[in-house]
């Protein structure tokens, strides 16, 4: 690393959806100082994220954040080199509170800003993994997290193409709905995951919708349905009034967790497997999956996609756990933003809401 690689620090700001976090991150990818400050016990009350809720949240915490942050690295905001935000996609209360701290400090301390696709971000935790190849690019790029589940050729870290994602429900909400169909505590996914590590996976043959599709699209609300119809039956609303018996939980949900994962490693491998060798052209062929996303903490997926991995013989990144949910450290993408001398303005704006098709 030169000297002044050393001494080029980012400050990298995440507040999309439930989590405040702040990072510093030096040019050679070292983070020197990181916080996250989660809200779950403020949503949990309410088995889902309340958008206003956070927003407020976000607010309180989002400068103490960036202080801890900034104080663990023993760097002061004169120091930096660059300061990056995610402003989009997620909760519009959310975004703006990240985007708007971002941009005062860029503004007060004069330095160029950054704005990230924290969908992007999620990708490259697989470039953050020890040991990774310096470059994990080109890659087809599989995020699955609790509002997306999306395909995307990726290029270069920041150029990206979208091939397709889920028509309604994400991976992470259909786990995260099934948990709460079970009474079980917020947030839903890790509890069905810990649960289905108990259970029998065939006990109940639930939906892998899609599966046979050619395209890249997803599909988990009829699987939801088919859940729901197997605890209480057409008709009835009342989760609360049931008694599920914790063997049935156990089962259910690792039935459930079968069908999701069944699905993700199927179309990954089809989309692998159609861009090996697309036009018999080397330079266009891709023979790497990247995965990233809160539900690629999810221990199934990981130990499916990597079988399926050493079958067919493509090469796997799925991003650490701790840092497949929400984070900043993730943020680090922005450098590469930097190089590539992408800045944004101050004018900079939100895109809240889901992204799909891009
Ligand atoms: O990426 P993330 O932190 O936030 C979004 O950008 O959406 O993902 C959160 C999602 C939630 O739906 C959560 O239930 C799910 O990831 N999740 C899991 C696991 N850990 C988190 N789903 C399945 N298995 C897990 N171990
Ligand atoms: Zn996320």
């Amino acid at each position: 690393m030169t000297p002044a690689a050393a001494s080029e620090l980012l400050l990298s700001i995440e507040s999309t959806c439930d989590e405040t976090a702040a990072a510093v991150i030096r040019r050679d990818g070292t983070v020197l100082g990181q916080c996250i400050a989660t809200q779950e016990t403020l949503h949990e009350q309410f088995g889902g994220v309340v958008p206003e809720i956070a927003a407020r949240a976000h607010l309180e915490r989002i400068l103490p954040v960036i202080d801890t942050a900034l104080t663990q690295a023993k760097v002061r905001g004169e120091d930096l080199t660059a300061i990056a935000v995610a402003d989009r996609p997620g909760l519009a209360g959310s975004l703006l509170v990240g985007v708007v701290a971002a941009k005062t400090l860029a503004l007060a301390w004069n330095k160029p800003l950054i704005s990230l696709n924290h969908l992007h971000a999620h990708l490259y935790a697989c470039q953050l993994i020890e040991g990774a190849p310096a470059n994990i690019y080109p890659a087809i790029g599989l995020i699955v997290s609790g509002g997306h589940t999306s395909l995307y050729v990726c290029r270069t870290a920041i150029d990206l193409e979208y091939l397709g994602g889920t028509i309604d429900d994400a991976a992470g909400e259909a786990f995260d709905k099934v948990a709460a169909m079970l009474s079980l505590p917020f947030p839903g996914g890790i509890e069905v995951a810990k649960l289905a590590s108990q259970g029998n996976d065939k006990a109940y043959s639930f939906p892998r919708s899609m599966i046979h599709d050619p395209g890249d699209d997803f599909s988990f609300s009829g699987l939801k349905t088919a859940v729901r119809y197997a605890i209480v039956g057409p008709g009835r609303q009342d989760f609360a009034s049931l008694d599920i018996s914790d063997q049935v939980k156990r089962d259910v949900c690792a039935s459930f967790e079968a069908a999701v994962v069944d699905v993700l490693v199927s179309k990954c491998r089809r989309a692998i497997k159609r861009h090996r060798n697309r036009n018999n052209n080397p330079q266009n062929s891709i023979n790497r999956l990247i995965v990233g996303g809160g539900v690629a903490a999810n221990q199934r997926l990981r130990r499916d996609l990597q079988a399926a991995a050493d079958k067919d013989g493509f090469e796997l990144w799925i991003a650490p756990p701790h840092l497949c949910t929400d984070n900043a450290v993730m943020g680090a993408i922005a450098w590469k933003k930097f190089e590539a001398e992408q800045f944004a303005s101050l004018d900079l704006d939100i895109t809240p809401g889901l992204q799909r098709g891009f």
